[in-house]
Order: C-alpha cells, then structure tokens, then sequence
C-alpha cells in the first residue's frame, strides 16, 4: 500500500512521523509533494520518504491520499487532480478544518471515497486525540485503515460529522485551552514565590496524571474531585474559590464561542 500527501507542514509531519514510529509502511511508501519542492528532497533524504514534484504524478500511484494544505488551498490544489483521481480512485483524506464532506465533495468527481479526519497538535507528539467521520462511499475496511493511520499519532474515536464541531472544540481547540490553564498554574506559583519553569513542570505532570486517571479509574470527574477534598481542607477551599468566579461557566463559554466561530468560519455550510 502506498500513502501520498500533498502539503508537507507541521501535521503532515506529525503523521508521517508516527506512520514511521510504528512501522505501518516502508519509508518510501509514503510519497510526498508540497509547495516548496526542496524542502520535501530533504525531508525525503532524512526520512526515505519518496519526494514528488507533481501532484498529478502523485495521485496516479498511491492508495491514500492525504490532503494536508490549508482549508482554503483545497480547491486550487483539488481542481488539478480531478482526472488522475477519477481514474486512480485513491481514498481521501482531508485534515482540513471546516471543511464538510459535502463541500470536500464538491471539490472530487462524484463518488469519491472522502474520509475527513480533525486530529490536533499534540499528534506531533503522537498524542492526538482525532476524530473520524467517512462519508457514505468509505467502505469498513477503508475506515479501519484510516483509524490505524491516525492511531499512529494518538487515538482515534468515529463520530457523526454533525458532531464535529463541537469535537474541533474539546479535541482540537482544547489544548490551548490546558495550555493555558497549565500556564495559569504556573504563574500562581511563580506569583507565590516558586520559579516558573520548575512550576510549569509540576504543573503539566498534575495535569498529565490527572487526565490519566480520568480516562484510567472509569470515575467520573466529580467523584475524583470530591476524593481530592478532604472536609474543611485546602482543596475544597480553592475549588470553592473557582466556582465563585464562575469556573465551570467559563470554560463552557469558551467551549460554545469555540463552536459558534467554527460554524462562522466553515466553508460550505
Ligand atoms: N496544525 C494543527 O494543529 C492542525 C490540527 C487539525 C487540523 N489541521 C489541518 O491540517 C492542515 C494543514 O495544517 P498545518 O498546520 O500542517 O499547516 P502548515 O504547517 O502551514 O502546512 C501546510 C502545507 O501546505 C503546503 N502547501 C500550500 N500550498 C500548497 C500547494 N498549492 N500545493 C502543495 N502544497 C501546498 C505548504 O507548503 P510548503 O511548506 O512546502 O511551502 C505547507 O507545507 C490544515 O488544513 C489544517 O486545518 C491542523
């Protein structure tokens, strides 16, 4: 099997990278074209990747094809393609946000096998959390390859492509948000008197472990807080100092402006 993506940014890499890690494919299965050729000759030098220079070349030998531009380069980059995917038929791929299956079909001959795919940036660290949604030409094989492909950069969960914009928002926009958090912490500590960068490591591994034993211990999130509070102690104390600013409010507010932006921003709806 051979993979092929046109773009070869910070995503692509990710992917590329976790497909080498785990050994899915031979190095020069996997060919490449992007914009600025001599950067794919030494990627392909570092990696054994196979470098193209013509998309059109590309899409005529390989089975997958992932799209990795931006959103809005979809349509100059697919409009080239149209014959070799008519007679290659490769799988689709598209990582792009906001971009529906209806509007990605929009831009391929009809019938076209399109799998849109939303991971995020912790992929580079082979900690994506990605979504999965296959249009209605995807047959099971072709959805558990691409599960396998993006299981390779984190884990992977199916869901309804109505749902994805409330997934952009808890998986894909989120990690800002726990940066932030993470970086919040940080700096009460330093305002306390501990130096940042020790503070910022505390933090993250907190942080680290306490998502690990949500998704570990099958409790949920309040039961683990009401084990952190002991009566009358310093847990309670500053969740009880959260909640009065609203915590919990909050961070939804941020979750629905995630979402309402996205349904703004998507192309094609
Ligand atoms: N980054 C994220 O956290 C994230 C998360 C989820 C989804 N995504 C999606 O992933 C996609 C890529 O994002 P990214 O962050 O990887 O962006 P990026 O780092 O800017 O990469 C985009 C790549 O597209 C290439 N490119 C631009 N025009 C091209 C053309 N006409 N033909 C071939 N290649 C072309 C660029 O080329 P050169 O570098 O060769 O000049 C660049 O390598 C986007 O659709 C984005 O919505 C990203």
């Amino acid at each position: 099997m051979k993979i092929g993506f046109i773009g070869l940014g910070n995503m692509a890499t990710a992917i590329i990278e976790g497909i080498l890690r785990k050994a899915l494919l031979p190095a020069k299965n996997i060919h490449v074209e992007s914009r600025t050729t001599e950067k794919v000759v030494d990627y392909s030098k570092k990696t054994g990747i196979t470098p193209e220079t013509n998309p059109v070349d590309l899409v005529k030998k390989v089975d997958v094809l992932i799209v990795a531009v931006k959103p809005n380069m979809f349509a100059d980059v697919l409009q080239p393609l149209q014959e070799a995917i008519k007679a290659n038929q490769p799988l689709i791929i598209s990582i792009a946000a906001g971009l529906s299956l209806e509007h990605l079909a929009k831009m391929l001959p009809s019938e076209s096998r399109i799998i849109r795919v939303m991971p995020n940036v912790n992929a580079t660290i082979g900690e994506s959390m990605t979504g999965i949604s296959p249009n209605e030409q995807v047959n099971e094989n072709d959805t558990q390859l691409v599960q396998q492909i993006f299981d390779a950069v984190g884990k992977t969960m199916l869901i309804e492509e109505k749902e994805f914009g409330i997934f952009a928002a808890i998986a894909g926009s989120s990690p800002a948000f726990t940066y932030l958090y993470i970086d919040s912490l940080a700096r009460s500590a330093l305002k306390a008197g501990m130096a940042k960068q020790k503070a910022v490591e505390i933090a993250a591994q907190a942080v680290l472990g306490s998502a690990k034993m949500v998704l570990e211990s099958n409790e949920h999130p309040f039961a683990l807080i009401d084990k952190v509070c002991s009566p009358g102690g310093t847990t309670i104390a500053g969740v009880s100092a959260l909640e009065d600013e609203a915590f919990i409010a909050t961070v939804m507010k941020g979750v629905e402006a995630t979402i309402e932006w996205e349904k703004r921003m998507s192309l094609g709806k």
